[in-house]
């Protein structure tokens, strides 16, 4: 990937932090998004020594609009081709829907959803023009089934299975592809933000953000349109579309207990 860069969303930590080790690893050029300025310039400094690689970073918080269009328009004023567009930032939180704060659920929307497309809408034109690019959206297995106690996080995740199968799809013969990674369980910071960490499938079947982050950069460059990691995901996903739609929402209910 000598020559290629890649733009990666919430690179800070967790998923997208072993996201760039990989590309670097690869040799790509990299530009790491996130609001936490100082993690963003020591994983810069580490990658670009390691991997003598370019490693650049731009912070923001993408639940804000205008700082979603400052990524790109700073990519531009850098003069900075991105090849490979990684929308992974994204967050969640377990609660009733109605004990969560109506702003922390509109900014999870803002995050999850909002910025992962206007980014993509954004970065797709040159990409089209050149007629080569590839997208990597984060989704999870929270994707395939409605998630009592984590609702809106569930149908966020839906949403950007959704897009991304459709876009795939949209975008064939054109030298771009979309893929989704759909991880499970994942031990980074995300469990404790959102609250989760307690769930049985996070006690028993959590994965290695490494592994997580291998499985989706193959699948990018491969250009696959789906990507679920894990034997045990694989299943949950399999029983999700096979089952019918009220058992899975009452094993999934089951599977989100909330905390005593
Ligand atoms: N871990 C899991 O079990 C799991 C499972 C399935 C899917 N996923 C998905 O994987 C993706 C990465 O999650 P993770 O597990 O790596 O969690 P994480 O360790 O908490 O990392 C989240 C990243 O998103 C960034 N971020 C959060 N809010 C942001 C904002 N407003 N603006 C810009 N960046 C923001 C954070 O950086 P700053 O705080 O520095 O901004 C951080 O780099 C998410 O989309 C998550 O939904 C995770």
């Amino acid at each position: 990937m000598r020559n290629l860069r890649v733009l990666i969303t919430g690179a800070s930590s967790g998923i997208g932090r072993e996201l760039a080790a990989e590309f670097a690893e690869r040799g790509a050029d990299l530009v790491l998004v996130a609001r936490r300025q100082d993690r963003l310039e020591a994983l810069a400094r580490e990658l670009a020594a390691q991997h003598a690689v370019q490693a650049e970073i731009v912070t923001a918080d993408l639940s804000r609009e205008e700082e979603v269009r400052n990524v790109f328009e700073e990519t531009q004023r850098r003069g900075l081709t991105i090849d490979v567009l990684v929308n992974n930032a994204g967050f969640g939180v377990m609660d009733r829907f109605q004990n969560v704060p109506t702003e922390r659920l509109l900014q999870m929307i803002a995050l999850n959803v909002s910025a992962l497309t206007h980014l993509t809408r954004l970065f797709l034109p040159g990409m089209l023009e050149r007629k080569s690019g590839r997208i990597l959206n984060l989704a999870s297995i929270a994707a395939f089934q409605p998630g009592p106690n984590v609702a809106v996080y569930f149908a966020t995740k839906a949403y950007v299975l959704s897009l991304s199968e459709a876009l795939w799809l949209e975008l064939r013969r054109t030298g771009v592809t979309v893929t989704c990674l759909a991880p499970g369980p994942t031990r980074t910071d995300f469990g404790a933000g959102a609250a989760m960490e307690h769930t049985p499938l996070f006690r028993m079947s959590s994965m290695d953000a490494r592994a997580v982050a291998k499985a989706g950069v193959r699948a990018t460059l491969a250009g696959k349109s789906l990507v679920v990691p894990g034997f045990v995901n694989k299943v949950l996903t399999l029983s999700a579309k096979i089952w019918p739609r009220r058992w899975v929402l009452w094993v999934t209910g089951r599977l989100h207990p909330l905390k005593d």
